[in-house]
């Protein structure tokens, strides 16, 4: 971890900030489970509410990882396969590529679950803290080279995982697929003005 301190080791942010991409195809290579520790050990320097730091989160890969993608199938299968249809029954290209990353995870050899801690603040609060690690580990991800996907779509499946990683008492706020890429993908466009200013100078209202 202590490399990961100095100042200038990686990535300019903004670089990292334009470059990150969702990627849903990954190649096998196995991820290090130390670069995923130095992840996950900066990811959680985020700012929390009351500084309660109420996440947690369980790292899988290998035999139970493809377990996980079993479960996500079935929850595609049974749940969001159906919305997908329904919103996107004029794009069947969407259908059928959204069906077959529900079906393998783009191949991606690890799966992060990040969960809630819940506790005296609202579930927005809560959230909100995860979130915050959640981009954090997209960003160091991909100065790592690596590729994720944040996963909200597989949650109907919570208690299956939960079964499965051994989690009791805690809420499933994403799933994270982590790997290294092995596509381009688009880069999707901003859309509209949804920042304004008001109350600088320049606007006559100082
Ligand atoms: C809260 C949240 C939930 C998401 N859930 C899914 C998901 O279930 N499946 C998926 O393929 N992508 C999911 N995404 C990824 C978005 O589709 C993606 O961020 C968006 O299309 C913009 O593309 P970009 O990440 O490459 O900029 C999610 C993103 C966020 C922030």
């Amino acid at each position: 971890m202590s490399k990961l301190w100095l100042v200038g080791d990686g990535m300019e942010l903004r670089d990292a900030i334009l470059g990150r991409r969702s990627v849903r195809k990954y190649k096998s290579d196995p991820v290090p489970k130390e670069v995923l520790e130095e992840i996950m050990d900066l990811a959680v320097w985020a700012p929390s509410g009351m500084n309660r730091q109420n996440w947690f989160f369980v790292v899988v890969a290998g035999d139970l990882r493809d377990r996980v993608v079993e479960i996500c199938y079935q929850g595609y299968l049974s749940y969001i396969g159906r919305k997908v249809e329904k919103v996107f029954s004029h794009k069947p290209h969407v259908v059928r590529e959204t069906r077959s990353f529900f079906a393998t995870l783009g191949g991606a050899p690890v799966v992060i679950f990040a969960y809630a801690e819940p506790g005296p603040e609202s579930i927005f609060t809560d959230v909100q803290n995860v979130s915050a690690v959640i981009q954090n580990i997209l960003l160091l991800a991909h100065e790592r080279g690596l590729g994720t996907c944040w996963m909200t779509g597989p949650l109907n499946m919570e208690e299956e995982f939960n079964k499965l990683l051994g989690v009791d008492g805690k809420k499933l706020v994403a799933l994270i697929t982590v790997g290294y890429s092995d596509e381009v993908p688009k880069v999707p466009p901003r859309r509209g003005k949804k920042v304004v200013y008001r109350g600088f100078p320049e606007d006559g209202e100082s």
